[in-house]
């Protein structure tokens, strides 16, 4: 059974910490390379800065499986949209429609904020995730490239769903 529960504890915050470090290794060092990889995990994804970050209004839920903790979602309520600015599920936990899942609670969401866009941005060469993005409804709006310190950038589109 899924369950999606809300992370606003150090034990939440920790295990979230600990999914990312597997996930973004095993995923992004393909695309984007370890330096950048083991930067991006220590600013944006120990359990400290995910704390600083729902601090600044970002929502961290966790995802279980059968209570095993495998994958995690963080959403932000902007003016115009709900930016989805995470969503993993553990590999060998893909294409069971966990992903799918998350995206219906993520337009729960937006409805309750009266929203009717969700946007996210995803690396242009996440070829997969783009795909299933699309499946899910998503539409490519286009690049967008954020500069985010010690040399890297994230080279992005956005996606945009409107619910
Ligand atoms: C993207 C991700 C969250 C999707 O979660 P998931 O549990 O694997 O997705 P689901 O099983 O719910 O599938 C959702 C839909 O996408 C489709 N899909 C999933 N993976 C796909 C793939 N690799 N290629 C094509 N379609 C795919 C499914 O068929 C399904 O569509 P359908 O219901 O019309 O059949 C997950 O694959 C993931 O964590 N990927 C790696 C990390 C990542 O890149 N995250 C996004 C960062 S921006």
């Amino acid at each position: 059974m899924i369950d999606i529960i809300i992370a606003n504890t150090a034990n939440h915050y920790s295990k979230i910490a600990k999914l990312a470090d597997v996930i973004w290794r095993e995923h992004y060092i393909p695309i984007v390379g370890k330096p950048q990889i083991d930067y991006m995990l220590d600013k944006y994804q120990s359990a400290t800065a995910i704390r600083e970050q729902v601090v600044n209004g970002f929502e961290y839920f966790l995802i279980t499986f059968n209570t095993t903790p495998v994958g995690y979602i963080s959403i932000k309520k902007e003016a115009e949209s709900l930016f989805l600015s995470k969503i993993y599920v553990s590999s060998v936990y893909r294409g069971k429609k966990i992903g799918k899942a998350a995206m219906a609670f993520i337009e729960e969401k937006a409805k309750d904020y009266e929203l009717k866009r969700i946007r996210l941005t995803v690396n242009i060469n996440n070829t997969n995730s783009i795909k299933a993005y699309e499946k899910l409804g998503f539409v490519n709006t286009g690049p967008l490239v954020t500069d985010i310190g010690n040399g890297f950038v994230m080279d992005d589109y956005q996606m945009v769903k409107t619910v």
